[in-house]
């Protein structure tokens, strides 16, 4: 089976578009914006509370010595913090408060992010599944699933964490150099200009080798391919005696592989290299700069302050040295809104249909020189004036080739589709001012390839009728040949189709699809080649149900055996999406014209 290839989000520039685009989901925010906000004040108090913490850090490590005079600021001092003990405390009440912080900016982030989440999932549901037939031609179904599900996860990892980080980082830095500067500002200015540069440099470095081992990958898989279609086509290479050809592609391949490793072995050399040298010789440089600032007769930092200027230039560091990938995933997140969106600002049915009106139908159709093709194949048209009229309960069989033009009129029926030129009439009343909803009511289907839904036999027959009794269901279940076969089921209705799905035959998911019709109990039917991939006797049993099911409506039948297309009461022959003959199966015979020949060939198998 193909599986669909997993669309990965793309990272996008931020431009005022893209953002503009992507605030369109800050609106699912808006409900929950006061937790929000509260989500936000914890996290300014936890990293505040954060910020402090490498500053009463150097006070312990600084010994908390009585010796220093450097001068302190009075409200530091108020605090006595020349006493350990006092400090320790000090350090764990801060740990405390920062951890309840924490706790309550997780919790109500979690809590914003799942809600606003639960409703951007089903609004893109809501919109997907009102889309129009014309959208799931274009868009394979595999690929916008599965990218819809990494967008949203997408989102939901940045709402939930990577913003409040990226933000957190971001107070971390400024706060830090504030503290820095206050601290003491040569020492910061020193640090600022090497400790911030090195450790961006250090991150643009590691992300260039790493795109350099990429490359080297996805050359170990270009070579591997060689080898797999050599192997898997082994008979074409001996045949054509093309072993050393293969032979020295799979050598240059891999020639290929060894100097791109090697270059990139080179590159490796030189970052640890520079790790060791620059980042850690700069980190040593401020060190001896600011123990040279201790000492002296006129020494300008204290001991502690000196522990404290080290460790915060330690957490700006990871900081800074977090952020780039930080905003890496928040521009995958726009990525990832920018699909979001377009799928939710994306029209549907319901505002691209705007027809309101609900007449009676009673099963009189008609098409009135109607031109068809479908939207994304402009130039090929499908159905070249066709004009037909059915009268209430007739049964209509069409009949062609396969590729006519059947199943288009059908779906132009349910209004799937809206026609290039020409009427559709229900009961006289165009179809385009028939409101979708109530149209589609009055219709039923039971097409070639049944698909049951995971659930219950029962709540597959109920899909017709979502409010129909037990009485309704059974009774519908015995109309569609289907009873039987339900009841002998330990579990009778109640059977799973998910897990049994699988055991039932064909023939059985069609008759609970016919269930499903009888009890929509609709004025119009139809049945696309609905027996046409049963063996004979579930045929038997299905076209009997059919039988029962077509009395009292219109039906339009798509058949290709000549017992179902017999009884008609009108047979349209279809070639090209034009309507070649017309009558009933006697007239045409009569007229010796196509659809006598097929009947002749083969007592009709048409498709
Ligand atoms: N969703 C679609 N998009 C584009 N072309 C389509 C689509 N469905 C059918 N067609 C084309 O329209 C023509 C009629 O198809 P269809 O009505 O399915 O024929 P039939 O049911 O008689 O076999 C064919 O040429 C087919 O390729
Ligand atoms: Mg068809």
């Amino acid at each position: 089976m193909l599986r669909p290839k997993k669309e990965k989000t793309k990272k996008v520039k931020l431009t005022k578009e893209s953002i503009q685009k992507a605030k369109g989901l800050l609106a699912y925010l808006k409900p929950y914006r006061g937790a929000y906000f509260i989500g936000w004040l914890f996290l300014v108090l936890s990293t505040s509370a954060g910020l402090i913490f490498p500053f009463l850090m150097g006070q312990l490590l600084g010994g908390g010595s009585t010796e220093n005079p450097v001068s302190m600021s009075d409200s530091v001092q108020l605090i006595n913090l020349k006493n350990i003990n006092n400090v320790a405390v000090i350090l764990f009440i801060l740990f405390g408060v920062q951890s309840v912080f924490s706790y309550f900016r997780v919790v109500i982030f979690t809590n914003v992010t799942e809600n606003a989440l639960r409703d951007i999932r089903k609004a893109a549901f809501d919109r997907l599944i009102f889309m129009p037939m014309d959208f799931f031609n274009k868009s394979k179904v595999g690929e916008l699933t599965s990218r819809l599900s990494s967008d949203i996860a997408q989102v939901q990892e940045t709402m939930r964490t990577t913003i409040a980080e990226f933000f957190r980082q971001i107070v971390i830095v400024i706060g830090g150099i504030a503290f820095l500067v206050f601290l003491s500002w040569k020492l910061a200015l020193i640090m600022l200009a090497t400790v911030p540069v090195m450790a961006i440099i250090a991150v643009v470095f590691g992300r260039f080798i790493r795109k350099l081992s990429k490359k080297a990958q996805d050359q170990a898989a270009a070579s591997n391919s060689i080898i797999e279609e050599s192997l898997m086509g082994i008979s074409n290479v001996k045949s054509f005696t093309n072993e050393y050809f293969i032979l020295g592609k799979y050598s240059k391949a891999i020639e290929e592989i060894r100097s791109l490793n090697i270059k990139s072995g080179v590159w490796r050399g030189l970052f640890v290299s520079f790790i060791i040298f620059c980042l850690f010789g700069a980190i040593v440089f401020i060190v001896w700069q600011g123990l040279l600032m201790t000492q002296g007769p006129n020494p300008t930092l204290s001991s502690q302050e000196f522990f404290s200027f080290i460790m915060y230039t330690v957490m700006m560091g990871a900081s800074i040295g977090s952020l780039p990938d930080l905003y890496a995933s928040i521009q995958k997140t726009i990525g990832a809104t920018e699909n979001l969106m377009d799928i939710i600002n994306t029209p549907g049915e319901k505002q691209l249909l705007t027809g309101r009106l609900k007449p009676e139908i009673h099963g009189n159709i008609a098409f009135e020189n109607v031109r068809f093709t479908y939207p994304q194949r402009e130039d090929i048209s499908v159905l070249n004036g066709i004009s037909f009229a059915a009268k209430s309960n007739e049964t209509i069989a069409l009949v062609g080739a396969s590729g006519s033009g059947k199943s288009t009129i059908t779906s132009l029926l349910l209004n799937y589709y809206t026609v290039k030129s020409g009427r559709v009439l229900f009961d006289g009343v165009d179809v385009k001012d028939i409101e979708i909803d109530y149209l589609r009511s009055n219709m039923a289907m039971v097409p070639q390839e049944v698909i049951l839904f995971a659930g219950t036999i029962r709540e597959n027959i109920s899909f017709g009728k979502t409010t129909a009794s037990e009485q309704e269901i059974i009774e519908a279940a015995e109309k569609a040949n289907a009873w039987e076969f339900i009841s002998s089921f330990p579990e009778g209705l109640a059977t799973q189709v998910g897990d049994r799905g699988i055991q039932l035959s064909g023939g059985q998911k069609q008759r609970i699809a016919i269930a499903r019709a009888i009890i929509k109990n609709p004025s119009i039917l139809i049945l696309d080649e609905a027996t046409s991939a049963l063996d004979s006797e579930s045929e038997r049993l299905v076209q009997d149900a059919l039988n029962k099911l077509m009395l009292g409506r219109t039906s339009f039948v798509i058949a290709h055996r000549l017992s179902t297309i017999k009884n008609a009461d009108k047979i349209l022959v279809i070639q090209h999406g034009t309507i070649i003959e017309t009558g009933t199966h006697d007239e045409l015979i009569q007229k010796s014209g196509v659809y006598s020949n097929l009947v002749e060939l083969q007592g009709i198998e048409l498709n």
